[in-house]
């Protein structure tokens, strides 16, 4: 493909996204409300710029969903683009070297929350539309589905897509919304982890009591789910959950040693996030455990005295939200019970214990052999100059199960982000380099796709 359109309109392509940036559609805090309408009406409006039709914004209980399409023939086949337009909490801000929603290019990167996940990826997808409008050729179907709570678990996606099975109805999916290993190692994300989330609160005595008056006499809350959390793993980081295992998919060796053939170093993993070693379920390397291993981690802990100097206190309360990532066949149903009651057994006499559970997700392998990952392996090979290698990814995006289970259809995941871009924490930052390859990368999908489906 001829890239001198990508080059000439680069600048512009990044401003818009840039100004698409500055608008901070934060789904897990209500005071967003107002900018996550604005993000959804900026994108509308894209939408329409690059002559979508039927665009519109649908409407849900929660965050309205981005829709539009362009069907050229019935006979040709159709792509279901999904991705969101909600982003991460930038907490704490003062972690941040420029303001989250001040975004800025720095050393040929793009900084600002939701730079890559996914408002940079989704902006591909729009751009991808523009090159193809201006070459003149939609080689397929194309609907393009963005919304707005990915963030906070997709419950109101899932309603949707449940009530509008014949819109939605296409071929296969396609999402920009994962990474790859290196910029000059294309890989494509043939996995995604499930997830089971929980808020747990131990209550013991009914105030806040004096230490030295109560204490050693009284089950302390804190004390006590410290105790309890760590009994969750044992001495070799195994989850101790009864049944956690149970439906676990366990690899032959041959697929282990496959898995395992992705270029990987523990030493620039270590590095890279500033460890002194890795740590993890014995008897697996670090691609294993986060690709196809199931985990246990506590997100949050708080409760009693936190502020300045010291409070000799024992607190009535005390709180975690720990998740599980879960892997095929596992399904965050089972998990979820199996945390819950296990969870609730262990409180010792002196306590009692409440487990709320929060969002869930199901695990999902997608399929290599299918004629729309040949498409996407085809279509990198062709921009990157290298076959990509598939990879199981360890994060989760909860629909992706729910187009297979729902619509019937298999996703591919063509995400161009790096694990150093940061996504979810401060400094999130997503490639100039990134940003154009995706761009250029997603019309020759389109054409592989439909080339190979006639
Ligand atoms: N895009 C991520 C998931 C992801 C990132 C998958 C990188 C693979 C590689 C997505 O936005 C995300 O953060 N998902 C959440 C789940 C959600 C229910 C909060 C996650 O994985 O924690
Ligand atoms: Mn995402
Ligand atoms: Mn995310």
């Amino acid at each position: 493909m001829d890239t001198t359109y990508l080059k000439e309109n680069q600048d512009r392509f990044l401003t818009e996204l840039i100004d698409w940036l500055r608008i901070p559609s934060v789904s897990a805090d209500p005071k967003f409300a107002g900018d996550i309408t604005k993000a959804a009406e900026y994108l509308k409006a894209r939408f329409e710029e690059v002559g979508l039709d039927n665009v519109e914004l649908c409407p849900t209980a929660g965050n309205p969903i981005v829709y539009g399409e362009k069907l050229v023939d019935a006979s040709l086949p159709t792509v279901l683009v999904y991705g969101h337009y909600d982003v991460q909490p930038a907490d704490p801000y003062e972690l941040w070297d420029s303001p989250p929603f001040e975004p800025v290019i720095k050393d040929e990167k793009i900084y600002a929350r939701g730079a890559c996940d996914d408002k940079g990826q989704v902006y591909m997808h729009v751009k991808a539309l523009e090159v193809m409008k201006q070459e003149g050729a939609f080689p397929c179907n194309i609907k393009i589905m963005i919304e707005g709570e990915e963030e906070v678990g997709s419950n109101n996606l899932g309603i949707f897509v449940r009530a509008n099975k014949e819109k939605l109805k296409a071929d296969v999916i396609l999402v920009s919304d994962t990474g790859m290993l290196a910029n000059d190692e294309p890989s494509i994300e043939v996995g995604l982890r499930g997830l089971s989330y929980h808020e747990v609160e131990v209550t013991g005595p009914n105030r806040d009591l004096h230490s030295g008056l109560y204490g050693g006499a009284v089950a302390n809350p804190i004390n006590v789910l410290c105790k309890m959390i760590a009994s969750l793993h044992d001495e070799n980081n195994h989850i101790t959950i009864p049944g956690f295992y149970n439906n676990v998919a366990v690899l032959s060796a041959a697929e282990r040693e496959e898995l395992n053939r992705v270029p990987h170093s523990d030493e620039e993993f270590k590095k890279s996030i500033g460890l002194p070693d890795v740590y993890g379920e014995k008897g697996y390397t670090t691609v294993e455990r986060v690709g196809i291993r199931p985990t246990l981690d506590v997100n949050g802990i708080w409760g009693g005295y936190t502020g300045e100097g010291a409070k000799t206190v024992i607190a009535s309360k005390a709180y975690a939200k720990i998740s599980m990532r879960l892997v095929p066949n596992q399904t965050s149903e089972e998990i979820t019970a199996l945390f819950q009651q296990h969870f609730e057994s262990i409180a010792p006499s002196g306590v009692t214990v409440k487990v709320k559970p929060h969002h869930g997700g199901e695990p999902v392998v997608t399929p290599t052999d299918s004629v729309a990952y040949k498409a996407a392996a085809d279509a990198m090979e062709t921009t990157f100059g290298k076959r990509p290698i598939p990879t199981r990814g360890g994060g989760s995006i909860p629909i992706v199960a729910m187009f297979k289970s729902e619509l019937g259809l298999d996703t591919v995941l063509l995400g161009f982000g790096l694990d150093s871009d940061a996504i979810h924490s401060p400094n999130e930052h997503y490639g100039v380099f990134n940003f154009m390859k995706g761009i250029e990368t997603i019309p020759h999908f389109y054409r592989n796709y439909a080339a190979a489906m006639k």
